[in-house]
């Protein structure tokens, strides 16, 4: 069974999710970073795209001392599995999300990764291989499954995202939107990649909740699944 799929990001009033040179900044507050982290602690997975390890390097690593501990006491990992999507097998050995925290790791690569690559990162993680060219996400959502993921939450960056909405494997998406202006043509917005022409493509979403948090607004959305 594929897991419940659940993005989450943060975007300025104008729509960026970082800036044209794709560096990462602070789009939401204290308040807003402390929901991000509950819900990560809720998440069985959470899954990046290699752009936004190479952009960020993020850890993705729960950082409550109380949500860990909840994790513990319920006899899993203090990190949910963390998932890489990465078809070259591009992730630094050494990236955080590798080495910091303890529990899973997971880099999914195509049948089209360099040999040696997928080798060395089979050291720090357990290597997936879904797809020729480029990782196959349905692919991936059934492995994810197959091994126990019930929930993942997906991180980012934009052309990961655009590309689960493309295959149809998003079911909800929750958005922050801050109290800043990033502008730029070229900067990264929640759904980048080659993006919908026809509207009869486009997905639907239900508001499920708008709520203020620090001075910005939380706006959460189902997708409407297609017939
Ligand atoms: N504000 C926020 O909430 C937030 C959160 C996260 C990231 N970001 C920002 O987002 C930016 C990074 O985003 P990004 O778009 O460059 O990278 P990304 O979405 O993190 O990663 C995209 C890469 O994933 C790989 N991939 C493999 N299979 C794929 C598939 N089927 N569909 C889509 N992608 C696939 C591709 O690289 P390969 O072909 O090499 O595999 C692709 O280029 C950074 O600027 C970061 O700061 C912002």
């Amino acid at each position: 069974m594929r897991p419940y799929v659940f993005v989450n990001l943060a975007m300025s009033a104008d729509g960026k999710i970082s800036t044209r040179e794709r560096r990462q900044v602070k789009i939401s507050g204290t308040a807003d970073f402390q929901r991000v982290d509950r819900i990560k602690a809720g998440a069985d997975g959470i899954m990046v795209g290699i752009g936004t390890v190479l952009a960020d390097n993020p850890s993705l690593t729960v950082k409550s001392a109380d949500l860990k501990a909840a994790r513990r006491r319920g006899g899993r990992d203090e990190h949910p599995v963390r998932v890489v999507v990465d078809s070259a097998a591009r992730t630094p050995p050494d990236a955080d999300i590798l080495v910091k925290g303890e529990g899973r790791r997971i880099v999914a690569v195509s049948a089209s990764a360099p040999a040696a690559r997928v080798s060395t990162l089979r050291e720090r993680a357990e290597v997936i291989v879904a797809g020729e060219e480029e990782v196959d996400l349905g692919r991936l959502m059934d492995e994810l499954g197959t091994r126990g993921l019930r929930r993942v939450m997906v991180e980012g960056g934009g052309t990961l995202i655009w590309g689960l909405f493309r295959d149809g494997l998003v079911d909800e998406l929750i958005t922050y939107v801050g109290a800043v202006v990033i502008g730029g043509r070229d900067a990264p917005t929640p759904a980048d990649g080659d993006g919908f022409v026809a509207e009869n493509e486009f997905p639907h979403l239900d508001l499920a909740g708008v709520e203020r948090i620090d001075d910005g607004v939380l706006l959460r959305w189902t997708v409407r699944k297609k017939e």
